[in-house]
């Protein structure tokens, strides 16, 4: 399985946002939906075999932050279009506002509460992250080893301090895919890309 970790900053965590305005007030919800589209949409189909994380902590307690997962093996109604993903994570995010545990929201699409440097200290501490950063050792030079595995990465704002010592922390190979700073959606398109090539001169 390949899992993108997002890490996101400015989304009212309660979904109290509007559509229409996905790049200001939806603190950048545009680049999320656009990310997670990106993650399992294929032409014609979709990579069921890829999970994506979004952890919305920012402002307030990490301790009151939400987690969504979209797993492929189950997700419906996730079309290309951003403004439809939005909805659906809008969805979630509103009908979590005050619920006390996680649940599916929508086939495939699970949300709750989390406190968020917990679960990513959780989730870096399995084996074989990655960390996306424009700092990292360049990928062609060292691509990840291994089978696909947990790849870290933020959304249009840089990981906070906080953020940032869980992941070194943990350790991670901190990997670069290129040398300008790229979208978060961009980012997944490359190492999917880099991934299928891997996995096409293994056959
Ligand atoms: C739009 S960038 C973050 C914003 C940027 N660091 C800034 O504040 O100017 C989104 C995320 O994608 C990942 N990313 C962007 N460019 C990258 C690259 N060349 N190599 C690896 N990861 C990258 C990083 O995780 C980054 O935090």
């Amino acid at each position: 399985m390949r899992r993108f970790v997002v890490l996101v900053h400015r989304v009212p965590r309660d979904g109290n946002f509007t559509l229409n305005d996905l790049a200001g007030g939806a603190g950048r919800m545009d680049e999320i939906a656009r990310a997670v589209s990106t993650a399992f949409t294929v032409s014609n189909d979709l990579r069921r075999d890829t999970q994506v994380i979004a952890l919305f902590g920012g402002e307030g307690s990490p301790a009151s932050g939400r987690r969504i997962t979209v797993s492929g093996t189950r997700v419906r109604y996730l079309n290309p279009d951003e403004r439809s993903t939005a909805a659906l994570l809008k969805n979630a995010l509103v009908r979590a506002a005050d619920f006390p545990r996680e649940f599916e929201s929508s086939p495939g699409l699970v949300v709750g509460p989390v406190d968020v440097r917990e679960e990513l200290r959780r989730l870096a501490a399995e084996p074989g992250g990655v960390w996306l950063t424009e700092d990292g050792t360049p990928w062609r030079v060292s691509p990840p080893t291994g089978p696909p595995t947990t790849f870290f990465l933020s959304d249009p704002y840089e990981p906070t301090d906080d953020e940032k010592s869980v992941l070194a922390a943990a350790k991670l190979s901190q990997v670069s895919i290129g040398p300008r700073s790229l979208r978060t959606s961009q980012v997944i398109d490359i190492v999917h890309h880099e991934l299928d090539l891997a996995e096409a001169s293994e056959r």
